[in-house]
C-alpha cells in the first residue's frame, strides 16, 4: 500500500458518494474551505480551543504530511459539480508502533457514518504500516467520536483523565 496515493470510495447513509484519499499539498484552499463551514462546537472539540485561523507554521505543519510518521486522509464530495473537502483523518507517530489520531468532519456532514469510513481507512494504512496503537485525546462529551472508536471493533481502553479521555485502541 502507498499511504501517499491512497484512494477509496464510500457511500455515505442517504447515499452520497464520497472519496476517501490522501491529503495533497494543493488541498490548502479546500482545508480552509472546510473550517470555514464548521461550527464552533466542532473546532472545539477538534482543536480544543475555537480556532478558525491558523499560523502560516500550523497550516504548513497540516499540509506538509510525510505519509510515513504522519498520515492525513481527506474526504471530498461533490457539491454544484465542484469538490468539496467535507472532512479529515489524520496519526501521527509519537514513538514506534503508536500513534495519535485526530478526526475532523464538516456539521452538514456529521452523522452520516463519515466518521466511521475515516477510522476505517485510517486504521488501514496504519495497519499495513506495521502500528500497533492508536490513541486520542477527547473532551468528554465528545458521544460521537467515543461512538467511532467504541464501532471500530479494536480492542480499546479508556482512561478519564482531568478534562479529557484517553483512548487507546489495538490495531489488530
Ligand atoms: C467526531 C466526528 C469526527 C464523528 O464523525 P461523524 O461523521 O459524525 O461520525 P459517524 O457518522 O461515523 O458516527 C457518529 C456516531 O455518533 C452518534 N452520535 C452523534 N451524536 C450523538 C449523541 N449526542 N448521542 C449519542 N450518539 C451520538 C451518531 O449517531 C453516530 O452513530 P451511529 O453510526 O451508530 O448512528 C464528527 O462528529 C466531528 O467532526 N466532530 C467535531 C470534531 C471532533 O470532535 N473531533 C474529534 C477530536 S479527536
Amino acid at each position: 500500500m502507498d499511504p501517499a496515493n491512497y484512494s477509496a470510495f464510500e457511500t455515505l447513509r442517504g447515499g452520497r458518494r464520497v472519496e476517501i484519499r490522501a491529503l495533497r499539498p494543493d488541498d490548502r484552499a479546500g482545508l480552509s474551505a472546510a473550517v470555514a463551514r464548521s461550527s464552533s462546537e466542532s473546532l472545539y472539540r477538534r482543536f480544543f480551543s475555537i480556532k478558525r485561523s491558523f499560523t502560516e507554521s500550523e497550516i504548513e505543519y497540516f499540509l506538509n504530511v510525510d505519509f510515513v510518521d504522519h498520515v492525513a486522509l481527506v474526504a471530498v464530495v461533490e457539491e454544484d459539480g465542484r469538490p468539496a473537502i467535507a472532512g479529515g483523518a489524520r496519526y501521527i507517530v509519537e514513538q514506534p508502533g503508536m500513534a495519535e489520531i485526530a478526526f475532523a468532519v464538516v456539521d452538514e456532514y456529521q452523522g452520516q457514518g463519515l466518521g466511521a469510513a475515516l477510522m476505517r481507512h485510517l486504521a488501514a494504512i496504519a495497519v499495513s504500516a506495521g502500528l500497533k496503537t492508536f490513541v486520542a485525546e477527547v473532551l468528554p462529551d465528545n458521544v460521537p467520536m467515543l461512538k467511532v472508536f467504541e464501532k471500530s471493533g479494536f480492542p480499546r481502553t479508556v482512561k478519564h483523565e482531568f478534562q479529557a479521555v484517553h483512548v487507546s485502541l489495538e490495531l489488530r
